[in-house]
């Protein structure tokens, strides 16, 4: 999938060591908890199996309070930068979203997730526009997947993302605080996709 600066691209193999150059770097792609550390000693002791748990549906996630819940299903996407051929690699964003018994997705999420999508650019990307192409380029595959709205939260002082969901068109619908995370406000967006 493309939006013109960027394209999102499921992990793989030829990423891998610009992806692994960022963890080194200290760099984590999930915002609420670093997983640097886990991330690198998973892919050094077995790379292919790494990516694959990222591409593949099932299994555990542990959240920043150390427990585990079952991971939703998802996809995990690298965003690669059209205007820079030889560091690519910016950024992550994923998409989560729950289904139903049948397997059909419906709209609702558990409360420990707070949103459906989420992204992370490399702090020495920042500011190109990555992530607002990003999100604007997994839209259409939340449509595709049957999704009527994903919802997305940022931190209320996070400007630049509130920026980037107010861009691709986020309704605000509610500030409000998760107490699981932390006191702090957060803002609340739905996307409509129909
Ligand atoms: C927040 C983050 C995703 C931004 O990525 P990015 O690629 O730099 O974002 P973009 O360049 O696409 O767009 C940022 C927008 O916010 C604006 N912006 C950035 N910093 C800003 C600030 N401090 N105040 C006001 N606006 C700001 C930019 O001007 C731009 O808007 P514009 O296109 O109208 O000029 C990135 O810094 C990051 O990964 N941060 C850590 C993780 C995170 O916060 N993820 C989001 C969780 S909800």
């Amino acid at each position: 999938m493309s939006d013109g600066i960027v394209s999102l691209h499921a992990p793989g193999r030829d990423v891998l060591p610009a992806y692994v150059g960022a963890l080194e770097a200290g760099w984590s792609p999930n915002t609420m908890r670093d997983v640097a550390p886990e991330q690198l000693a998973a892919i050094a002791a077995d790379p292919e199996g790494f990516l694959a748990g990222l591409n593949g549906r099932g299994g555990k996630i542990r959240l920043h309070d150390g427990s585990e819940v079952d991971r939703l299903p998802g996809i995990i996407r690298w965003i690669i930068a059209a205007d820079r051929p030889e560091r690519p690699f910016v950024g992550s964003i994923n998409l989560r979203w729950q289904e139903d018994e049948a397997g059909n997705p419906v709209p609702g999420l558990p409360s420990h997730v707070l949103g459906h999508v989420g992204y992370t650019i490399l702090p020495n990307h920042a500011g190109n526009g990555y992530a607002s192409a990003a999100l604007a380029a997994v839209l259409p595959e939340a449509r595709t997947i049957g999704l009527p709205f994903v919802k997305i939260t940022c931190d209320a002082d996070n400007t630049a993302s509130r920026r980037i969901i107010e861009k691709n068109g986020g309704r605000f619908i509610e500030s409000f605080v998760a107490p699981f995370y932390g006191p702090e406000e957060r803002l609340m967006y739905w996307i409509d996709l129909q």
